[in-house]
């Protein structure tokens, strides 16, 4: 529904109000500018948000975090909006809030905040000011809160891995969690090995992520014939144990992953891309001491303090700034202020469609266009 006929659409959302396909349900929503923002409260302009996974299993109402309500538009019923990652910038600071100043950078704080829009009014703690953004991609901010912190902690919290020594092993390698594991784990002196789906430019894309600091890329096809894979390993290796598997794949390309890790490694479980269940063989607990778990990272922002967070989302833009950690490649898909809601919402939905069923191969950010 368009809140005005026939101009420039400043403000905007993707939202939905059932649950279903992202390519089905979504919506674009004209709605008016944000008044003076409440006391305790900001008014932000969103910059960019990306599509993860996660937002569009929330859409599906098969993710665990259930979105929350926004009136957009007076006197029409509430809205889902889309998105839970996304850089903004600070418009306008509500009385008896400290900290902030127009023109700061923010990222959200907290899961289901609906980032999918021109503009948003939270309460201050729903978001964490950038510490710095000299040097700093609109591209790298928008992505800093989701994927590098999942591969940050994973390599940190498990296992204590030696540098210059010690290898991790990690499916899903190309994704964009998988691209920040090996530039982490570059940046700490680790070593990796990346497990991607086959595919005609595999060449490129092995390139491409030892550019980034892999030091071995295989395809899951690769792992078929387990004796010569497991002494290609054992060769790079250097017969040392591999101590920590990353997974967000599960089915039966992980249980081959699994064969690979050595005496008392840590399979840790963060994502399911196949939609296949894990099975792993019993063998590998008594005869290896595998300890096989998961990783969430909005229950390790549940779980730590608000200081915890922003040391973390500090190192990671420090490692951006430096060049450590790239930016994920990506697209950016900017939906017209000259459309109306209805052709927005079309070409939303057959973006959605092409992100949810392919295989894109790429991040895609939304953004809103409001120029005149
Ligand atoms: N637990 C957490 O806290 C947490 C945090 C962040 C992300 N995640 C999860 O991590 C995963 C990756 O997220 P992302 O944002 O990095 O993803 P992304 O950049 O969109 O990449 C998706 C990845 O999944 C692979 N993939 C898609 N369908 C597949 C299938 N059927 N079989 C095997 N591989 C498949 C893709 O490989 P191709 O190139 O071959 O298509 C690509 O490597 C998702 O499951 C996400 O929900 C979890």
């Amino acid at each position: 529904m368009a809140f005005r006929a026939s101009a420039i659409r400043a403000e905007r959302a993707i939202v939905y109000t059932q649950y279903g396909e992202p390519g089905q349900v979504l919506k674009t929503l004209t709605y008016k500018p944000l008044s003076t923002p409440p006391p305790g409260t900001l008014n932000l302009k969103v910059l960019l948000s990306p599509i993860n996974p996660a937002d569009l299993n929330t859409i599906q109402g098969v993710y665990p975090a259930k979105p929350t309500l926004n009136e957009l538009v007076e006197g029409q019923p509430a809205v889902f909006i889309g998105g839970r990652e996304g850089l903004a910038e600070v418009t306008q600071v509500g009385s008896g809030v400290s900290g902030y100043t127009a023109g700061d950078w923010v990222v959200f704080a907290r899961a289901g905040s609906g980032t999918w829009a021109s503009s948003r009014n939270v309460k201050a703690q729903e978001v964490l000011k950038l510490p710095r953004k000299d040097g700093l991609s609109q591209v790298a901010g928008a992505t800093i809160t989701v994927n590098p912190p999942t591969a940050y902690n994973m390599l940190n919290d498990f296992v204590t891995l030696k540098e210059g020594e010690d290898w991790v092993v990690q499916n899903g390698a190309n994704s964009a969690v998988g691209q920040a594991v090996i530039q982490i784990a570059a940046s700490k002196g680790l070593k990796t090995l990346n497990l991607v789906r086959a595919r005609a430019d595999f060449a490129d894309l092995s390139n491409k992520l030892k550019a980034l600091g892999a030091t071995e890329v295989l395809t899951y096809d690769d792992l078929a014939d387990r004796a010569l894979t497991k002494s290609i390993v054992k060769d790079w290796t250097a017969g040392k144990g591999i101590r920590l598997g990353l997974n967000c794949v599960s089915g039966k390309d992980t249980t081959s992953m699994a064969r690979l890790l050595g005496q008392d490694a840590y399979l840790v479980s963060y994502g399911a891309m196949s939609k296949e269940p894990l099975s792993l063989p019993t063998s590998l607990f008594f005869f290896k001491g595998l300890t096989a778990t998961g990783f969430m990272q909005n229950r390790w922002n549940e779980t730590h303090s608000r200081s915890d967070q922003e040391a973390l989302i500090s190192t990671l833009v420090d490692l951006a700034v430096d060049g450590k950690l790239k930016e994920p490649e990506h697209e950016i898909f900017t939906i017209s202020g000259q459309d109306s809601d209805q052709v927005a919402g079309q070409k939303v939905q057959e973006l959605m469609d092409k992100v949810t069923n392919g295989r894109y191969g790429k991040k895609v950010l939304l953004k809103f266009d409001d120029t005149h």
